[in-house]
């Protein structure tokens, strides 16, 4: 398969997503975020998959040529700076360059808008060469660490 080329993007205001859309995207991030990262200590009130917070959000998907749902995340896109959360590329397809293609999506919906999002730490190198700057002090969240990042700010 040649992944690379294979999915394409679109995104949708939480009213406007399918219920088969809405159910994949939870799939994903239950898969990703409670199984894979085991992100399951609630004790601060953060980890909780199912918020109450994607009514608010337009959410970024990435498909296959059959409509699987591979990729997803969330934008804070009423509020200034804009903030992305929840993103996640389903196991079974990380590492075939979606979550690049997602980042490269957003850029072009965002329109150079400032944005910021709580990142996990392992990834910094990773999101730094797409433009994303650390900006604030190291903090544990679900139980791991995470950092403050922005960009076009
Ligand atoms: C982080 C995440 C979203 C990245 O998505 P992804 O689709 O795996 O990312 P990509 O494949 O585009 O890039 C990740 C790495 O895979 C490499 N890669 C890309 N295509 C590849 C391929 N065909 N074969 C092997 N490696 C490849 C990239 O070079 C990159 O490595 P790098 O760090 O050396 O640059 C995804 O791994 C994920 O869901 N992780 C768990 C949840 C998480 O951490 N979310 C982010 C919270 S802030």
């Amino acid at each position: 398969m040649n992944a690379q080329s294979s999915v394409r993007f679109s995104h949708y205001r939480f009213d406007d997503l399918s219920l088969v859309d809405l159910y994949d995207i939870l799939k994903i991030r239950s898969l990703v975020f409670n199984h894979q990262q085991r992100l399951i200590d609630i004790s601060d009130g953060k980890c909780i998959e199912i918020d109450g917070k994607d009514v608010f959000c337009t959410h970024i998907v990435g498909r296959l040529q059959d409509n699987q749902i591979v990729a997803t995340a969330r934008l804070f896109d009423r509020q200034s700076p804009l903030k992305l959360g929840r993103f996640a590329v389903d196991p079974d397809f990380q590492k075939h360059g979606f979550g690049t293609q997602l980042l490269d999506y957003l850029d072009s919906i965002i329109d150079s808008k400032p944005i910021e999002m709580d990142a996990q730490s392992y990834l910094i190198d990773w999101y730094s060469k797409f433009g994303w700057s650390v900006s604030g002090p190291e903090f544990i969240e679900c139980g791991i660490k995470h950092v403050r990042m922005i960009k076009n700010l």
